[in-house]
């Protein structure tokens, strides 16, 4: 059984990559320090697989001890998720998430590369897209001025990673552009539960209409933006199919198909919402009024970003199974689960 390193493995997206991957067949290491996480997610992945992963509590951005994990080990390949992720946190905290999200990818190819393995699957991010001249983007879209330094890292992350495969042909990287994960698992097991108060736009409606929040009232950033009805458009992704994207390209990075040793896919599901779009779907697919108001724009954001995914679908063979309505329903059943740890 091929074992496969998932650092961030607690996280929203990793977590359900977790079950993915252990429903795939494959023998899980999860590395995670709960910084915006919780071993509740860990118990959740086993109520639905059965398994219990192997975990290390590593600060990935400590050198010595995330090599000492490595040595421990001999990965198939490895899927990087662990990061600082919230845009508008990243504009009052630069040198926090640059230190955080640089240094831990260095030291998980460094370890990857120590060990003689070298399959890495790397969560990169559509903000590396900037506020892009065309819509959708596709992978060939150019990059843009990073509007923030959480989308800094995604950009520096991938140079890192490109120069280091122009060196080493032998280690090989495939680079995954997410869009907006949203939505839950099917089972109501796992969801997006972070350690901090979320500000991710989905979490944000699911916890101010159940009341879980210090605020009654959620803020749409802006509605003065040239868009159909004046708020951002975002591709949202959910969180399964999102998963699934990944074991794909897992499987791709570990094969034979490659054309070179580093690729990269747009992982949305090709259409884009206004803020406002979504909160209407909320409100029809779970019968329930959200309190909001229109409020100013937020740093840091782009008017509109969403996907072309037709590369993904043709070379992974990847195709998202769930809309809007789902990501909606999923994520309401999660955030009013009686038993949810918060
Ligand atoms: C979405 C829209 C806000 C909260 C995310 C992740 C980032 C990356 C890219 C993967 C924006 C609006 C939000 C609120 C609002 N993902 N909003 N009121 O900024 O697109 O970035 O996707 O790598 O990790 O953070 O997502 O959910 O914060 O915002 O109006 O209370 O919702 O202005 O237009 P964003 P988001």
């Amino acid at each position: 059984m091929k074992k496969i390193l998932v650092t961030g493995g607690a996280g929203y997206i990793g977590s359900h990559t977790v079950v993915d991957l252990i429903e795939a067949g494959y023998e899980v290491v999860v590395a995670d320090n709960f910084h915006n996480s919780r071993p509740a997610a860990l118990e959740g992945v086993r109520a639905i697989t059965g398994k219990t992963v192997r975990h290390y509590d590593v600060d990935l951005a400590d050198r010595d001890a995330t090599l000492a994990m490595f040595a421990e080990h001999d990965f198939a390949g490895a899927i990087h998720f662990a990061a600082y992720k919230l845009v508008g946190e990243s504009v009052d905290k630069p040198l926090e998430y640059y230190r955080n999200n640089l240094n831990s990818l260095l030291n998980v190819i460094e370890g990857l590369q120590l060990q003689g393995n070298s399959n890495l699957v790397f969560s990169s991010s559509c903000s590396v897209y900037g506020n892009a001249d065309e819509l959708p983007v596709t992978e060939d879209t150019p990059r843009k001025t990073a509007e923030s330094p959480y989308a800094m890292t995604k950009q520096l992350g991938e140079d890192i990673i490109s120069d280091y495969c122009k060196t080493r042909p032998d280690f090989k990287a495939i680079l995954l552009r997410y869009f907006n994960p949203a939505g839950a698992h099917e089972s109501g097991l796992i969801g997006e539960d972070p350690s901090n108060p979320p500000s991710n736009l989905v979490p944000v409606i699911t916890g101010v209409a159940a009341g879980n929040l210090a605020f009654d009232k959620m803020t749409v950033f802006g509605t003065d933006y040239p868009t159909r009805d004046g708020s951002n458009v975002r591709d949202y992704i959910h969180v399964q199919d999102l998963a699934r994207a990944h074991t794909l390209a897992l499987e791709y990075v570990m094969g034979e198909k490659m054309k070179s040793n580093i690729d990269l896919f747009n992982l949305g599901i090709g259409d884009g919402l206004t803020v406002l779009e979504v909160i209407e779907a909320f409100e029809k697919v779970n019968g329930v009024k959200l309190n909001y108001e229109l409020g100013a724009r937020r740093a840091g954001d782009v008017v509109a970003v969403y996907a072309d995914r037709t590369k993904a679908t043709e070379v992974l063979g990847w195709e998202p199974q769930r809309g809007v309505d789902e990501i909606m329903r999923t994520a309401w059943a999660w955030e009013t689960k009686a038993n949810k740890a918060g």
